[in-house]
């Protein structure tokens, strides 16, 4: 969605089988060119993460939420698509005011359609979760990258509990779900870390009778159990010496309408916080960002590189810690990013990788094999992105290791994005500080999370433009 686009949230017209090709067959081609100091202060598009998951719980709550600051991206309202397809009825009241109407746990009905979920593999796994409280059949697809991404691992927690899932083969979208009117609840040892299928197993455990646990084997994004004690289900949180966490979930809770606010999303935030630090001269002001402690690995990152960052004004927005982070162009350091970070800064992988190709020295970035299971196989397209761009880079099994030469690589080269946002825009961030520029061959899915992101880091003096 561009500036000033209207939104709709009706059912599409025709089927969306496919048309991801179509749209994307033209690509939206953008280059980045050495760029003047960066300067100013920005509000940056809302969190994705609890984007969606505000209005999945106010469609689950009983009564009106009313959402400020809701990113408005694709994914998101791919997400507000698929709850009126259940029957909520979702309004938007002005940019980034929305209001949900929720109908109560169990109080969905059957979508006359296939939920299209596009990009968002979140809306797809947490609506999996949701979907078992069903016993009609909700079926799932999306575009090219999510219907490439793997669902197993949401699948067979649902399935403990007692949903029915047919997949196309290695178990990928399109899907079916058939939930059940008698859910179990179970306690669940997760292989990884990851927020999305922690969701998924809280969701639908909010249907189900008695306790429902999941174990981590280290922290993800606390996000969803966050939200569920602001609309007054009852969460209890151990986390064990081996930084094992254990979450129980109370189920059947009756979840009452909430007023909440959306900070901005460290993850967006993240891409012009590193224009800054590798464009010389650059000042910036990121106001309203989010910095819950399981999502800051980035910033942890960036001051052992010596990136000069300040966080400023701390304080609280509907449970979620926020500050104003102010930022200034540095030299940077190589550094070794330990495994044990991962989940708190997955998703800023390819931009770190940008800083780390400016830095001097070398980095390591450990323990990366989520990385192949994203909206693309982001551990391939940072090696393959920085080759391109000049940087002596290589992997050793899961790290990425990364020889910084203290200024930015020539650059030069034309990058595909494959459907990510955030190789996307990582990319077109490094071409500010090239001498020769970067270009990437479509931008389209920079609307996922970041619609208005051309047109922000022009505003602030970056030479971003239309080939
Ligand atoms: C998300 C969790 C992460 C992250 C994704 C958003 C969420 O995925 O990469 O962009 O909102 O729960 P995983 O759960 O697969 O780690």
């Amino acid at each position: 969605m561009k500036q000033g686009e209207q939104i709709t949230l009706d059912e599409p017209s025709t089927p969306t089988f496919g048309t991801d090709e179509i749209i994307h067959s033209n690509g939206w081609p953008l280059s980045s060119q050495l760029s003047p100091a960066l300067l100013g202060e920005v509000d940056l598009p809302g969190d994705k993460s609890v984007s969606h998951r505000a209005l999945i719980f106010g469609a689950l709550a009983v009564g009106e939420t009313r959402i400020d600051g809701l990113l408005e991206g694709d994914d998101v309202l791919a997400t507000a698509r698929a709850l009126t397809a259940y029957g909520v009825e979702i309004v938007r009241d002005g940019p980034g005011r929305w209001r949900v109407w929720g109908t109560g746990i169990g109080g969905f009905k059957e979508p006359a359609r296939v939920l299209d979920l596009g990009n968002a593999g979140t809306a797809a796994r947490l609506l999996m979760g949701v979907a078992t409280h069903y016993p009609f059949a909700t079926f799932f697809t999306g575009d090219t990258s999510l219907r490439g991404r793997p669902m197993k691992r949401a699948m067979e927690p649902l399935i403990e509990m007692g949903a029915r899932v047919t997949t196309r083969s290695g178990c990928r979208l399109p899907l079916s779900l058939i939930g059940s009117t008698q859910l179990l609840p179970i306690t669940y040892t997760m292989p990884v870390a990851s927020a999305q299928v922690k969701s998924a197993i809280l969701l639908a455990g909010l249907a189900a009778p008695g306790k429902t646990s999941v174990v981590e084997p280290s922290p993800s994004r606390d996000h969803t159990e966050r939200m569920l004690t602001h609309f007054g289900a009852e969460i209890s949180v151990v986390n064990d010496a081996e930084s094992t966490r254990i979450i129980t979930l109370t189920g059947q809770p009756e979840l009452a309408g909430q007023k909440l606010s959306v900070p901005a999303d460290i993850s967006s935030a993240a891409f012009p916080l590193a224009a800054a630090l590798i464009v010389p001269g650059s000042q910036l002001l990121l106001r309203n960002v989010g910095v819950n402690p399981l999502r800051a690995g980035l910033l942890d990152c960036v001051h052992e590189m010596g990136g000069e960052i300040k966080l400023q004004n701390a304080r609280n927005l509907s449970g979620e810690p926020v500050v104003d982070i102010a930022v200034v162009a540095s030299p940077l350091r190589g550094i070794d990013v330990p495994a044990d970070r991962a989940p708190s800064m997955i998703d800023e992988y390819p931009v770190l990788a940008i800083l780390a190709a400016c830095a001097d020295g070398q980095s390591r970035l450990r323990g990366l094999d989520e990385l192949r299971h994203k909206e693309s196989d982001r551990f391939a397209s940072i090696l393959s992105g920085l080759l391109a761009a000049g940087v002596s880079v290589s992997n050793e099994g899961d790290d990425i290791l990364i020889n910084g030469r203290g200024a930015p690589p020539p650059g030069g080269a034309k990058i595909k994005s494959h459907l990510d946002h955030r190789i996307a825009m990582a990319f077109l961030v490094l071409g500010l500080a090239c001498r020769d520029g970067m270009a990437i061959d479509d931008g389209a899915s920079i609307s996922t999370s970041f619609p208005d992101f051309v047109d922000l880091m022009s505003s602030l003096g970056a030479r971003i433009e239309n080939v």
